[in-house]
């Protein structure tokens, strides 16, 4: 594993972030995860360019180029060591004495690559458990801010009743999970939520829509409710750290027989296929 912060590679574990850094402070920041397989980052444009549109979205300038990070990205990739990896890259607006006003100094650029997070191989031969519950985020869900304590309380909740994932309900419609994207299967058809401020952009969303698109499915964007997603012929999850994670059940409702269903598995051939 390696770090970087603001220019230099770093040990992760020893790293001192300055006390005033925005990050700390305000979670005055954005982030993207990228997985790394076989020393090859994953669908990295499309990452970096979902980090400008939420700098801009945010009125905060990067510190380097998208060339320049692309650089960081691959040094730090070699730096790790890791052949296989989760980078994480951060950017804050800087540091300065704390004051809510935006400071006059350059953003923080932090990043960290690290070995990817061990799933279980059962959660994708049985699918896992969800729940539902209500969205409580804000109005902007599009910007991958770093002010995630509603998706952290989201997460914990779900786990204290033994699921994986907690869905999100705003309106009486599914956005997505706490940290997915979520998707239903219906007669044949595939429904996801559509593109709004009320979810995130999901890189592995868009390209399983591409993935659909090349095998010739059907899907549709459009909002879903709960009740629809627990009586789909199958569920299931998307993001970067997973792919596609089959869902067995909603709120204690099988969904299907509760076995990973033909088109997700099908989708899942398709993504590894064409993106990994
Ligand atoms: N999660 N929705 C939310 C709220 C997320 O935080 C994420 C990403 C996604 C899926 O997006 P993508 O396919 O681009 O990773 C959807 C990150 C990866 C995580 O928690 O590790």
């Amino acid at each position: 594993s390696i770090g970087f912060f603001n220019g230099e590679f770093i040990d992760i574990y020893k790293a001192v972030i300055p006390i005033e850094e925005r990050g700390h402070q305000f979670g005055d920041g954005i982030y993207e995860v990228i997985k790394i397989i076989d020393s090859k980052p994953i669908l990295l444009d499309e990452h970096l360019i979902r980090l400008e549109n939420s700098a801009s979205s945010i009125l905060l300038e990067l510190p380097y180029t998208i060339i320049e990070i692309k650089g960081i990205i691959m040094e730090g990739i070699h730096q790790s060591g890791l052949k296989n990896a989760e980078v994480y890259v951060q950017i804050t607006r800087g540091v300065s004495p704390r004051n809510h006003l935006f400071p006059d100094v350059s953003a923080s650029f932090t990043m960290t690559v690290k070995p990817s997070k061990e799933i279980p191989a059962q959660y994708y031969l049985q699918g896992i458990s969800t729940i539902t519950l209500r969205d409580e985020r804000w109005a902007n869900c599009h910007v991958k801010s770093l002010n995630l304590l509603p998706n952290v309380m989201a997460k914990q909740i779900a786990a204290n009743s033994g699921s994986f994932e907690a869905i999100q309900v705003r309106d009486g419609k599914v956005t997505e999970g706490s940290s997915t994207n979520v998707f239903a299967v219906n007669n044949g058809i595939i429904y996801t939520t559509p593109l709004t401020s009320n979810i995130l952009p999901g890189i592995t969303r868009q390209a399983i829509l591409q993935a659909a698109k090349y095998t010739q499915m059907k899907y549709l964007e459009e909002n879903f409710t709960p009740e629809f997603l627990k009586e789909a012929d199958e569920a299931f999850l998307t993001s970067t750290s997973v792919d596609i994670l089959p869902i067995r059940s909603v709120d204690g409702k099988l969904i299907g027989n509760g076995n990973p269903g033909r088109i997700t598995l099908e989708l899942h051939q398709a993504f590894q296929r064409l993106y990994v």
